[in-house]
C-alpha cells in the first residue's frame, strides 16, 4: 500500500513511522509512506501557504492553490483510491473504517492546520473526511499518524501470528480479554489457573467469556452493534 501525506510539518511525522509495526511494514515493502511538504507547492512569496478567512474571524486557512498543486502533481504519478482530509468534522474513525481503508492500494491524506483548508479543496478533491475523535488537535498530522498506524497494522503480512489483528479489541465488536505473562505469581497476585491448564478449548471459552463480560461492563454500546 502507498500512503502519501500532504503536510506543513513533515518532520513531525518522521518518528511515528520509524518504529515498531509501521517500521516493520515499511521494511518488508508492504507499506510505503511519502511525506509531502505543502510549502514545496506554493506559488506565493516566502513559501506562504495560508491566509485570512474571507468574512473575517480568527484563524488562518490553508489556501487552495498550494494544496491543489500538490494533489495534482501527485496524481500525475499515482491514482488514489481515496483522498482523505483529517478533520474534526469528519466521520469518526473506528475499526470498521480502518478495516475498509486497509483494503485500498493508494491513499492520499491531507493534514489541515489552523482553521482548516479552503472548502473548495474539500468540495472538488477530497473523497473521504475522517476525525479521530470529538476534540480539536492543532493540526491533522497526529490524526494522520493514528489513521496510518490503524491501517498499516492490518495489511496482510505485517503482523505475525502472535499479534494477529483478528484478536484485537473491536474486531468482533468485543473488547479483548485480560492478558498475563510471567511470573505466574507476582506479589501473591496469581494468573487465572485456566490459562496455565494447557487446555486450548477451555482457554478459548474463558477468553470469550471475559471479553463479553468486559464489554458489558465497559462498553455496552458495542454489543448493540454486534452482528
Ligand atoms: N484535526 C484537528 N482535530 C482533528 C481530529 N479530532 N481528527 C482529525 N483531524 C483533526
Amino acid at each position: 500500500m502507498q500512503i502519501d501525506i500532504i503536510t506543513v510539518l513533515p518532520d513531525l511525522l518522521v518518528s511515528p513511522f520509524s518504529h515498531s509495526i509501521i517500521k516493520r511494514a515499511k521494511d518488508k515493502g508492504l507499506l510505503s509512506i511519502n511525506l509531502v511538504n505543502l510549502r514545496d507547492y506554493t506559488p506565493y512569496a516566502r513559501a506562504q501557504i495560508d491566509d485570512y478567512s474571507f468574512g473575517g474571524g480568527a484563524g488562518m486557512v490553508l489556501m487552495a492553490e498550494p494544496l491543489v498543486n500538490a494533489i495534482e502533481s501527485l496524481q500525475k504519478k499515482i491514482t488514489y483510491d481515496d483522498i482523505i482530509y483529517l478533520t474534526p468534522d469528519g466521520k469518526t474513525l473506528n475499526q470498521q473504517v480502518a478495516n475498509n481503508l486497509s483494503l485500498k492500494k493508494n491513499l492520499l491524506m491531507i493534514c489541515g492546520h489552523y482553521k482548516g483548508i479552503d472548502q473548495r479543496v474539500r468540495d472538488h478533491f477530497v473523497t473521504c473526511e475522517i476525525s479521530i475523535g470529538d476534540y480539536v488537535l492543532s493540526g491533522g498530522e497526529l490524526a494522520a499518524a493514528v489513521l496510518t498506524d490503524a491501517i498499516g497494522r492490518l495489511l496482510p503480512g505485517v503482523l505475525n501470528d502472535e499479534s494477529s489483528a483478528l484478536t484485537d479489541s473491536f474486531q468482533d465488536h468485543l473488547l479483548a480479554p485480560p492478558v498475563y505473562t510471567r511470573p505466574e505469581n507476582f506479589r501473591g497476585w496469581k494468573v487465572p489457573p485456566v490459562l496455565l491448564s494447557g487446555n486450548h478449548k477451555l482457554i478459548e471459552d474463558w477468553r470469550e467469556e471475559q471479553s463479553v463480560q468486559r464489554t458489558q461492563q465497559l462498553r455496552p454500546d458495542l454489543l448493540k452493534n454486534k452482528p
